[in-house]
């Protein structure tokens, strides 16, 4: 029986993180493991493919955009094409490719906005979806949500709201998988050293500001998704900014950032 691994947005940033992490556990370990990294950029995939190097762990490459049902019918496509080479479970599923836009949303572009919520939200619905059915007990979902999940953000006020949707849907799936033996995580980060800032601000800024390191947030995350949890937060300034939003009116939360979260973009 194969044991497949599927991440997607692996080319770069967390994803490419998750890879890394989750090769290591598994290279040497004796079973029989396939690790499916999804991302746009082949060139930048394969590269980084080619830092895994190990054993017992294949790592397939899969380079295509996975925005929307489009995107998600492709891994529905992968699975069935998988099922006619013979038999394998999903053991672990991380929709981790994801991106969000700065600036006030009338100032921002609506079909960028449109897209983030198909990657975000539509693409990473449909995926849990068609993966579910070959998962059984003891597999795993890693959502990837944020910290910005948990308030309406101004500056951010699509982002937030995908990434809030992200958490309530996982939170609800793992409601629904718990007598399956499924668990289900969101991840939680605040500013983590990726990418992220560069996409979100066109080139405008390039660092994500004041950004942790994504292998320590990463493994955090890996751990909590072992350990059952439901969210993953991984500093206690993420757990207590995440307990004070309980405190502060989405309104008066959202009007705050308008205000004093400038973003470039
Ligand atoms: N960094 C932060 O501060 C932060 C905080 C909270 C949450 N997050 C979330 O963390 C996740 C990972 O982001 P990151 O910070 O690691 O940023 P990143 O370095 O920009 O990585 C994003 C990944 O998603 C892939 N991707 C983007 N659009 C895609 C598409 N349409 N189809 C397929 N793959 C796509 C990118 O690869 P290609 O460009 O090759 O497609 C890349 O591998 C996202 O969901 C993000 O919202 C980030």
């Amino acid at each position: 029986m194969k044991h497949i691994i599927i991440i997607t947005g692996a080319s770069s940033g967390m994803g490419a993180e998750f890879a890394r992490q989750i090769y290591a556990q598994h290279s040497g370990a004796g079973k029989t493991t396939e690790m499916w990294l999804i991302a746009r950029e082949k060139d930048k995939l394969n590269q980084f493919a080619r830092e895994l190097t190990g054993r017992d762990v294949a790592v397939r490459t899969f380079a295509f955009d996975l925005c929307g049902a489009n995107g998600a019918g492709r891994v529905n496509d992968m699975l069935a094409t998988e099922s006619q080479n013979g038999k394998f479970i999903v053991d672990l599923l991380i929709n981790n490719a994801g991106f969000g836009t700065y600036g006030p949303f009338d100032e921002t572009d609506p079909v960028r906005e449109m897209s983030m919520i198909d990657l975000n939200c539509t693409s990473l619905t449909g995926i849990c979806g068609f993966v579910l059915p070959h998962m059984q007990r003891g597999g795993r979902i890693i959502n990837v949500a944020s910290l910005a999940a948990f308030l309406p953000l101004g500056n951010f006020a699509v982002y937030a709201a995908t990434k809030s949707y992200v958490m309530s849907f996982s939170i609800a799936l793992a409601a629904e998988l718990r007598d399956r033996g499924i668990s289900v995580c969101a991840m939680c980060p605040g500013s983590v050293s990726t990418n992220f800032a560069n996409v979100a601000s066109n080139g405008k800024r390039r660092d994500v500001l004041h950004g942790c390191d994504p292998h320590r947030v990463v493994a955090h995350a890996l751990r909590a998704s072992e350990r059952g949890h439901r969210v993953a937060l991984w500093s206690i300034k993420w757990k207590f900014k995440a307990f004070m939003t309980r405190f502060i009116g989405r309104y008066i939360g959202a009007r705050a950032a308008y205000i004093f979260n400038k973003r470039p973009h």
